[in-house]
């Protein structure tokens, strides 16, 4: 069976990025069949054993991708200690692999997310250096102002600093209710609707119509679809190294 880079193994399951798995093999905290590690050291999975902290890393899953509509109410965690519905109640019964969300969507907002195991994409679509970008449909009451809109491009204060869309427009603008189109590159929480709030406006449907190179397109109107990673690399600019192989 062929070898790989530890470093590459650790990224592949999920548990850290490339870059964090060699600060982690460097300070130690790795080791194979019960030796510390070392950088550049090459294992073969499924039977060299691999531990990250103590802990086992397995052979890795099937490797899986869901594009779901994620409804409101349903909070994109794996686990919820409230028992409120899960992300995952969305996929189907007989998918057995562990999928997680890839990045997050409030409880109240609606729209596209990608569920998948694959932890080498769930990084480089989530670390804010990688700055994918994503697009939301803001409804709000009232007719929006170009004034408004303008403040709202320039970029607004929020209480962690200041934050600037990628872009804004207006899809619709009527007198009791507008449609504010608005791309980001950040992620905070419940930014959409707190820089909306900074313009003078009340977010009542937020939904979430692209996540980098995903578009709720893809999803053609169903709930959900799966993807295959050719599929992936043919919908974007990513190449084979950054997705697991
Ligand atoms: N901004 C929000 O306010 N909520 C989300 O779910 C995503 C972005």
């Amino acid at each position: 069976m062929e070898s790989s880079k530890l470093q590459q193994v650790i990224a592949h399951k999920g548990i850290a990025s490339r870059r964090k798995a060699e600060e982690l093999i460097r300070a130690g905290k790795v080791s194979v069949n019960g030796k510390t590690a070392h950088i550049g050291q090459r294992v073969i999975l499924g039977e060299d054993i691999i531990s990250v902290n103590g802990e086992k890393i397995d052979k890795p899953e099937n490797l899986r991708y869901f594009l779901v509509y994620k409804p409101v109410g349903y909070v994109s965690t794996t686990s919820d200690e409230l028992g409120r519905k899960t992300v995952l109640k969305l996929l189907p019964t007989k998918v057995t692999e562990r999928l997680y969300p890839v990045g997050r969507l409030d409880k109240d907002s609606e729209g596209l997310m990608l569920l998948s195991n694959d932890g080498e994409l769930a990084n480089k679509l989530t670390h804010p250096s990688f700055g994918i970008q994503k697009t939301y449909e803001a409804t709000v009451k009232g007719k929006v102002s170009y004034k408004a809109l303008q403040h709202l491009r320039r970029g607004v204060r929020i209480s962690e600093g200041y934050v600037s869309p990628r872009s804004a427009k207006l899809l619709e603008k009527d007198p009791d209710q507008s449609i504010i189109q608005i791309s980001l590159s950040e992620g905070k929480k419940h930014q959409v609707r707190r820089m909306v709030a900074r313009i003078g406006y009340d977010v009542i449907k937020l939904v979430r119509t692209a996540l980098g190179p995903f578009k709720l397109e893809h999803l053609a109107g169903k709930p959900l679809k799966e993807i295959t990673k050719e599929e992936i690399l043919a919908i974007s600019k990513l190449d084979s190294s950054d997705l697991t192989t």
